[in-house]
Protein backbone atom coordinates (compact mmCIF):
# COMPACT_ATOMS: atom_id res chain seq x y z
CA UNK A 1 0.00 0.00 0.00
CA UNK A 2 1.32 3.56 -0.32
CA UNK A 3 1.39 5.25 3.02
CA UNK A 4 1.69 8.72 3.84
CA UNK A 5 2.65 9.56 7.04
CA UNK A 6 2.37 13.69 8.63
CA UNK A 7 4.71 14.09 11.22
CA UNK A 8 7.79 12.32 11.87
CA UNK A 9 7.74 11.88 16.13
CA UNK A 10 7.34 9.22 18.10
CA UNK A 11 4.54 7.63 16.53
CA UNK A 12 4.57 8.67 12.53
CA UNK A 13 8.58 7.70 12.91
CA UNK A 14 7.64 4.28 15.08
CA UNK A 15 4.60 3.18 12.45
CA UNK A 16 5.91 4.48 9.66
CA UNK A 17 9.25 2.46 10.11
CA UNK A 18 7.59 -0.39 10.92
CA UNK A 19 4.93 -0.36 7.70
CA UNK A 20 8.04 0.18 5.58
CA UNK A 21 9.48 -2.81 7.28
CA UNK A 22 6.38 -4.83 6.36
CA UNK A 23 7.20 -3.77 2.33
CA UNK A 24 4.68 -1.05 2.09
CA UNK A 25 5.71 1.82 0.37
CA UNK A 26 6.04 4.96 3.00
CA UNK A 27 6.21 8.60 2.61
CA UNK A 28 6.78 10.93 5.48
CA UNK A 29 5.77 14.50 5.08
CA UNK A 30 7.08 16.94 7.35
CA UNK A 31 7.81 20.46 7.37
CA UNK A 32 11.10 20.33 6.52
CA UNK A 33 12.38 17.49 4.25
CA UNK A 34 15.77 18.28 4.68
CA UNK A 35 16.53 18.24 7.82
CA UNK A 36 19.41 15.64 8.61
CA UNK A 37 17.54 14.17 11.47
CA UNK A 38 14.84 12.97 8.96
CA UNK A 39 18.17 10.70 7.37
CA UNK A 40 16.99 7.34 9.74
CA UNK A 41 13.76 7.59 8.02
CA UNK A 42 15.47 6.77 4.77
CA UNK A 43 17.62 4.43 5.80
CA UNK A 44 14.57 2.47 7.60
CA UNK A 45 13.04 2.54 3.50
CA UNK A 46 10.72 5.28 3.69
CA UNK A 47 10.89 8.65 1.66
CA UNK A 48 10.84 12.17 3.45
CA UNK A 49 8.63 15.12 1.49
CA UNK A 50 6.89 18.54 2.27
CA UNK A 51 3.55 17.25 3.40
CA UNK A 52 1.31 18.27 0.06
CA UNK A 53 4.04 15.88 -2.04
CA UNK A 54 3.46 12.81 0.39
CA UNK A 55 -0.38 13.13 0.75
CA UNK A 56 -0.52 13.52 -3.15
CA UNK A 57 1.22 9.95 -3.69
CA UNK A 58 -0.27 8.02 -0.89
CA UNK A 59 -3.53 5.92 -0.45
CA UNK A 60 -3.28 6.16 3.17
CA UNK A 61 -2.31 9.00 5.36
CA UNK A 62 -1.81 8.80 9.03
CA UNK A 63 -1.85 12.30 10.90
CA UNK A 64 0.62 12.00 13.51
CA UNK A 65 1.54 15.18 14.66
CA UNK A 66 0.40 17.15 17.95
CA UNK A 67 -3.03 18.15 18.25
CA UNK A 68 -2.06 21.78 18.59
CA UNK A 69 -0.69 21.45 14.71
CA UNK A 70 -3.09 18.89 13.15
CA UNK A 71 -5.25 21.96 11.93
CA UNK A 72 -2.45 23.32 10.10
CA UNK A 73 -0.90 19.73 8.78
CA UNK A 74 -4.56 18.69 7.11
CA UNK A 75 -4.34 21.84 5.00
CA UNK A 76 -1.03 21.96 4.21
CA UNK A 77 -2.51 18.57 2.72
CA UNK A 78 -4.23 19.76 0.26
CA UNK A 79 -6.42 17.28 -1.03
CA UNK A 80 -7.85 14.48 0.67
CA UNK A 81 -10.60 13.06 -1.69
CA UNK A 82 -11.08 9.34 -1.64
CA UNK A 83 -7.81 8.73 0.67
CA UNK A 84 -8.16 6.90 3.89
CA UNK A 85 -6.75 9.17 6.57
CA UNK A 86 -5.75 7.63 9.83
CA UNK A 87 -6.50 10.03 13.33
CA UNK A 88 -3.92 8.98 15.63
CA UNK A 89 -3.81 12.40 17.54
CA UNK A 90 -5.18 12.83 20.68
CA UNK A 91 -6.72 15.93 21.80
CA UNK A 92 -5.06 16.61 25.04
CA UNK A 93 -4.43 20.21 26.91
CA UNK A 94 -3.30 21.22 30.04
CA UNK A 95 -3.75 19.03 32.94
CA UNK A 96 -4.89 16.23 31.01
CA UNK A 97 -7.44 17.72 29.61
CA UNK A 98 -9.80 16.71 26.72
CA UNK A 99 -10.21 19.85 24.78
CA UNK A 100 -13.45 18.16 22.89
CA UNK A 101 -15.64 15.64 23.86
CA UNK A 102 -19.38 13.96 24.62
CA UNK A 103 -20.99 15.80 21.44
CA UNK A 104 -17.52 15.98 19.38
CA UNK A 105 -14.06 14.34 19.03
CA UNK A 106 -10.92 14.97 17.52
CA UNK A 107 -11.65 13.08 14.93
CA UNK A 108 -14.58 14.43 13.71
CA UNK A 109 -13.09 17.84 13.64
CA UNK A 110 -10.40 16.03 11.44
CA UNK A 111 -13.11 14.56 9.11
CA UNK A 112 -14.16 18.46 8.83
CA UNK A 113 -11.09 20.01 8.08
CA UNK A 114 -10.22 16.94 5.71
CA UNK A 115 -13.00 17.48 3.25
CA UNK A 116 -13.34 13.84 1.39
CA UNK A 117 -11.25 11.86 3.26
CA UNK A 118 -12.67 8.41 4.40
CA UNK A 119 -11.42 9.14 7.86
CA UNK A 120 -10.50 6.65 10.47
CA UNK A 121 -9.58 6.70 14.23
CA UNK A 122 -7.42 4.49 15.00
CA UNK A 123 -3.66 4.22 16.85
CA UNK A 124 -4.29 6.62 20.01
CA UNK A 125 -4.73 4.68 22.66
CA UNK A 126 -1.42 2.90 23.03
CA UNK A 127 2.27 4.10 23.70
CA UNK A 128 4.88 4.42 20.85
CA UNK A 129 6.62 1.94 22.67
CA UNK A 130 3.66 -0.77 22.27
CA UNK A 131 3.35 0.27 18.58
CA UNK A 132 6.77 -1.11 17.57
CA UNK A 133 6.02 -4.43 19.47
CA UNK A 134 2.60 -4.99 20.04
CA UNK A 135 3.13 -8.73 21.19
CA UNK A 136 3.32 -9.59 25.38
CA UNK A 137 4.01 -12.85 24.91
CA UNK A 138 1.14 -15.21 24.02
CA UNK A 139 -1.23 -12.05 23.83
CA UNK A 140 -1.75 -8.78 21.29
CA UNK A 141 -2.47 -5.31 22.41
CA UNK A 142 -6.11 -4.29 21.10
CA UNK A 143 -6.26 -1.77 18.77
CA UNK A 144 -9.91 0.03 18.35
CA UNK A 145 -11.08 1.65 15.25
CA UNK A 146 -13.93 3.56 14.15
CA UNK A 147 -14.59 4.94 11.31
CA UNK A 148 -17.67 5.78 9.15
CA UNK A 149 -16.70 3.82 6.09
CA UNK A 150 -16.45 0.24 6.46
CA UNK A 151 -13.93 -0.66 4.03
CA UNK A 152 -11.57 2.49 5.10
CA UNK A 153 -12.16 0.25 9.02
CA UNK A 154 -11.00 -2.88 7.37
CA UNK A 155 -7.74 -1.88 5.86
CA UNK A 156 -6.86 0.25 8.49
CA UNK A 157 -7.54 -2.98 11.23
CA UNK A 158 -5.59 -5.25 8.35
CA UNK A 159 -2.89 -2.68 8.78
CA UNK A 160 -2.94 -2.87 12.56
CA UNK A 161 -3.26 -6.67 12.24
CA UNK A 162 0.02 -6.74 10.19
CA UNK A 163 1.94 -4.77 12.64
CA UNK A 164 0.71 -7.11 15.45
CA UNK A 165 -2.31 -5.84 17.08
CA UNK A 166 -5.51 -7.32 17.73
CA UNK A 167 -7.79 -5.06 15.64
CA UNK A 168 -11.24 -4.40 16.22
CA UNK A 169 -13.85 -1.99 14.91
CA UNK A 170 -15.56 -0.38 17.58
CA UNK A 171 -18.18 1.69 15.61
CA UNK A 172 -18.64 4.65 13.45
CA UNK A 173 -16.38 7.76 13.85
CA UNK A 174 -18.77 9.07 16.19
CA UNK A 175 -17.25 6.38 18.72
CA UNK A 176 -13.83 8.56 18.85
CA UNK A 177 -15.72 10.43 21.52
CA UNK A 178 -15.34 7.12 23.14
CA UNK A 179 -11.34 6.00 22.13
CA UNK A 180 -10.04 9.84 22.75
CA UNK A 181 -10.90 9.45 26.28
CA UNK A 182 -9.38 6.00 26.60
CA UNK A 183 -5.87 7.49 25.34
CA UNK A 184 -6.58 9.80 28.45
CA UNK A 185 -6.71 6.57 30.48
CA UNK A 186 -3.76 4.75 29.09
CA UNK A 187 -1.84 8.16 30.05
CA UNK A 188 -2.69 8.43 33.34
CA UNK A 189 -1.73 5.05 34.26
CA UNK A 190 1.12 4.64 32.32
CA UNK A 191 2.74 7.62 33.13
CA UNK A 192 0.69 9.07 36.24
CA UNK A 193 -0.16 5.78 37.86
CA UNK A 194 3.02 4.21 37.74
CA UNK A 195 2.31 1.41 35.03
CA UNK A 196 4.77 2.65 32.77
CA UNK A 197 4.77 2.86 29.05
CA UNK A 198 5.31 -0.81 28.08
CA UNK A 199 2.05 -1.21 29.02
CA UNK A 200 -1.20 -1.57 26.74
CA UNK A 201 -5.08 -2.52 27.03
CA UNK A 202 -6.19 -6.17 25.36
CA UNK A 203 -9.21 -8.25 25.85
CA UNK A 204 -10.17 -11.23 27.45
CA UNK A 205 -12.65 -13.67 26.24
CA UNK A 206 -13.93 -16.22 28.56
CA UNK A 207 -15.26 -18.19 24.45
CA UNK A 208 -13.19 -17.51 21.34
CA UNK A 209 -14.02 -14.45 19.46
N1 LIG B 1 3.59 9.54 21.95
C1 LIG B 1 2.72 8.55 22.04
O1 LIG B 1 3.04 7.47 22.60
C2 LIG B 1 1.34 8.71 21.45
C3 LIG B 1 0.49 7.59 21.42
C4 LIG B 1 -0.77 7.70 20.81
C5 LIG B 1 -1.14 8.90 20.23
N2 LIG B 1 -0.31 9.98 20.29
C6 LIG B 1 -0.73 11.22 19.64
O2 LIG B 1 -0.07 11.24 18.38
C7 LIG B 1 0.27 12.58 18.03
C8 LIG B 1 1.78 12.65 17.80
O3 LIG B 1 2.43 12.34 19.01
P1 LIG B 1 4.01 12.15 19.06
O4 LIG B 1 4.32 11.73 20.45
O5 LIG B 1 4.47 11.36 17.91
O6 LIG B 1 4.48 13.66 18.89
P2 LIG B 1 5.96 14.20 18.59
O7 LIG B 1 6.97 13.15 18.89
O8 LIG B 1 6.06 15.52 19.27
O9 LIG B 1 5.96 14.40 17.01
C9 LIG B 1 5.10 15.29 16.39
C10 LIG B 1 5.55 15.46 14.96
O10 LIG B 1 4.63 16.35 14.33
C11 LIG B 1 5.37 17.20 13.49
N3 LIG B 1 4.63 18.43 13.23
C12 LIG B 1 4.33 19.43 14.07
N4 LIG B 1 3.61 20.37 13.45
C13 LIG B 1 3.47 19.95 12.16
C14 LIG B 1 2.85 20.50 11.02
N5 LIG B 1 2.18 21.67 11.07
N6 LIG B 1 2.93 19.83 9.86
C15 LIG B 1 3.58 18.63 9.79
N7 LIG B 1 4.18 18.06 10.84
C16 LIG B 1 4.13 18.72 12.02
C17 LIG B 1 6.68 17.44 14.22
O11 LIG B 1 7.61 17.79 13.25
P3 LIG B 1 8.81 18.84 13.44
O12 LIG B 1 9.99 17.97 13.58
O13 LIG B 1 8.78 19.62 12.20
O14 LIG B 1 8.51 19.64 14.67
C18 LIG B 1 6.95 16.07 14.82
O15 LIG B 1 7.68 15.25 13.95
C19 LIG B 1 -0.22 13.47 19.17
O16 LIG B 1 -1.47 14.01 18.80
C20 LIG B 1 -0.36 12.51 20.35
O17 LIG B 1 -1.37 12.92 21.25
C21 LIG B 1 0.93 9.90 20.87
Amino acid sequence: MKIGVIGAGQVGATLGRRMAEAGHTVSFGVRDPGDPKHAALVEAGASVHGVREAVDQSDLILLATPWAAAEDAVRAAGDFAGKVLVDATNPIGPGLTLLLGQTDSGAEQVARWATGARVVKAFNTTGFEVMADPTFGDARAVMLVAGDDEGACEVVCGLARELGFEALRLGGLARARVLEPMALAWIELALVRGQGRGMAFGLLRRSPG
